[in-house]
């Protein structure tokens, strides 16, 4: 591994946590962050930004409170698909993906939600991925 190469791979094999997204890569002030999820999140929005959800493997339904009301948005392996900034959305894995992240390095998983965070779920900015040199 050279010292400014991150390999996915080698970063999934070193967590299973769910819901706790790892920092892949930060890009000026923004971050691309890898997360394992399986169940449901919470409803949150992210007030000052847009949300990118690139999905590697399984399948993501976000559900998202738009003006014109509630839809859900099903997204699969390589799909992408952008939360804008304010709008209200909550993701949800049945049967569990891997997704990747991009927002603001400062940007936390959990948004504006102000409830008590589920024990499987990270209200995380992105967590090092620390063994294994990640
Ligand atoms: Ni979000």
């Amino acid at each position: 591994m050279s010292s400014n190469v991150t390999n996915i791979d080698d970063v999934l094999a070193v967590f299973d946590q769910l819901w706790a997204p790892r920092i892949l890569a930060t890009v000026n002030d923004w971050a691309v962050k890898i997360a394992k999820v399986r169940g449901d999140h919470v409803w949150h929005a992210h007030a000052d930004t847009d949300e990118v959800f690139i999905i590697l493997s399984g399948e993501l339904d976000i559900a998202r409170r738009d003006p014109d009301g509630e839809t859900v948005v099903r997204l699969g392996p390589r799909d992408v698909h952008v939360v804008p900034r304010g709008v209200e959305h909550r993701p949800r894995s049945a049967d569990g993906a891997v997704i990747i992240l991009v927002e603001p390095a400062d940007t936390l998983t959990t948004g504006d939600y102000t409830g008590p965070i589920p024990d499987h779920i990270t209200a995380t900015t992105g967590l090092i991925a620390s063994r294994a040199g990640y």
